[in-house]
């Protein structure tokens, strides 16, 4: 079998911005750099009155098709990953097929459709069934679209307010692919938990910093058991390592967790030593606490180190460019990150083809997966077709007053109207219950 992976990469943002520093942080009585150096975000998308989740996937389903040249006949498999659906019955895929199809001459009736949810990790779970589909055979030389779509809004007032944000990404799988292939190697960390979850309900009920620590539990384990799997990992191995970024500060804390647990048994452990250390060992502990406080001492030091700065500004702080300004799109935020590495390296003319990615992706719940991906030869042309900032400085403007009611219209227990603050362009719109997803 060749290989298999991601062949074409699409997003769709929400199409109104709201600034945090200027906006968002004076109606909160809050210092602006809490948002900025603190979480690390400057503004976050919003849908428009017309967008939903489906008009979001569709869209960004669109561009990737008419771009690619793909017809529904080449598309044996249509996945949606999502936490933010209000049909428990029909997948979302299904509404966004029907979009398609008011495009397409064929249809997909010969697709298989589904919907995916675990919390944010849905969307990697979502590229593994595709992976797997084909790896079997049974994708009779189709590939299968993948769309992580997500509103990811907080009931106001909570601390993840700050966090939210909008949008969607559309990734076709197929076999010989011209971004990236799929490595079989994987590392799971999975454990019941109750942080982060919306029984019955569009806001999350969460405990923010217990789900700091949760992600950062659960990234660990993943990490352990991927090197069960495949094998020591070296920092320098890995040309970006692309995590879950619910908010960009999130992804410092998981870095230096996965960096220190990289260093372990390798010659940088030992270059680094002299400075600061040899790493706790736990199995020369009897008390965990002890363990913990040493452990913490120990990446403290080791983040202050030259070698750990240098590390994370090349290998991973060019994974959150996009983050930055969009927040946390739940499903599609771990494949935001790798956009935003692709993006960054096309812009500084690094040539990709051969390198590794390892990537991070986690859902609340909670599970944390770690894989590797190999950058093949045709990255460069599919990521310079993308229109990331053409549609990130397109947004509109939101002001803090005009913000609530946004957030009031996409509260699926408030029936309002909003009057668009944009004007649709050739996209599918939310035009109300009924035949879904209209194109204008
Ligand atoms: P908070 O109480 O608003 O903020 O909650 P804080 O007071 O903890 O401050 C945040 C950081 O800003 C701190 O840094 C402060 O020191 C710093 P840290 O200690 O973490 O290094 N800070 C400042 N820095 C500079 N200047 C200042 C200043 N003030 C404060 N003036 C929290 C933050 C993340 C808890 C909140 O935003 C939240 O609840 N978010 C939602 C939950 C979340 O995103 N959790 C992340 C892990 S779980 C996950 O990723 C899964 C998820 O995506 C869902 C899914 O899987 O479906 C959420």
């Amino acid at each position: 079998m060749t290989g298999v992976g991601i062949d074409a990469i699409e997003l769709w943002t929400g199409k109104l911005r709201l600034d945090l520093p200027e906006e968002f942080a004076p109606a909160k009585g809050e210092d602006p750099e809490k948002y900025t150096k603190g979480l690390g975000m400057f503004s976050s998308s919003f849908p428009d009155a017309y967008e939903d989740i489906v008009t979001m996937g569709a869209n960004a389903a669109l561009r990737l098709m008419e771009r690619k040249d793909i017809a529904p006949e080449d598309v044996g498999r249509i996945d949606v990953a999502t936490e933010s659906s209000w049909d428990k019955s029909k997948p979302i895929s299904t509404y966004i097929a029907g979009a398609l199809e008011q495009v397409f001459d064929g249809d997909f009736t010969h697709a298989n459709k589904g919907e995916r949810k675990f919390a944010c990790i849905a969307g990697t779970q979502a590229l593994d069934d595709a992976y797997n589909w084909i790896a079997a055979g049974r994708n009779r030389g189709r590939g299968a679209l993948v769309v992580t779509t997500d509103t990811a809004l907080y009931e106001r007032g909570d601390a993840g307010e700050a966090t939210q944000g909008a949008g969607a990404v559309a990734m076709y799988v197929s076999e010989d692919p011209d971004v990236l292939e799929f490595e079989s190697s994987q590392g799971i960390g999975s454990l019941d938990e109750t942080d982060f979850l919306k029984p019955n309900q569009q806001f999350p009920s969460v405990d923010g910093k217990r789900s700091v620590q949760v992600y950062l539990s659960r990234m660990r384990e993943a990490l352990e058991d991927f090197e069960r799997n495949a094998g020591d990992t070296h920092p320098d191995e890995y040309r970006f390592i692309p995590f879950h970024t619910p908010f960009p500060s999130m992804v410092k804390k998981a870095a230096r967790l996965g960096f220190r647990h990289m260093v372990r048994n390798t010659d940088l452990e030992d270059e680094l030593a002299p400075a600061i250390g040899q790493q706790p060992r736990e199995a020369e502990y009897t008390d965990w606490e002890d363990y913990e406080e040493d452990i913490q001492a120990y990446m403290d030091d080791l983040t202050e180190t030259d070698r750990y700065r240098e590390w994370y500004d090349r290998v991973v702080d060019p994974t959150v460019d996009i983050s930055h300004e969009v927040g946390n799109w739940y499903t599609s935020s771990v494949h935001i990150a790798r956009l935003s590495a692709l993006k960054h390296a096309l812009e500084e003319d690094v040539d990709l083809a051969g390198e590794k990615f390892l990537v991070g992706s986690y859902g609340s719940g909670a599970q944390a997966e770690i894989h590797e991906e190999t950058i093949q030869p045709g990255w460069k042309e599919e990521i310079s077709q993308n229109n990331v900032d053409e549609q990130l400085d397109a947004r509109q403007d939101i002001d803090f007053a005009e913000y609530e009611q946004v957030h009031d219209h996409h509260n699926l227990k408030k029936a309002n109207d909003l009057e668009p603050f944009t004007t649709p362009d050739g996209e599918f719109v939310f035009d109300g219950w009924g035949p879904m997803g209209e194109r204008q």
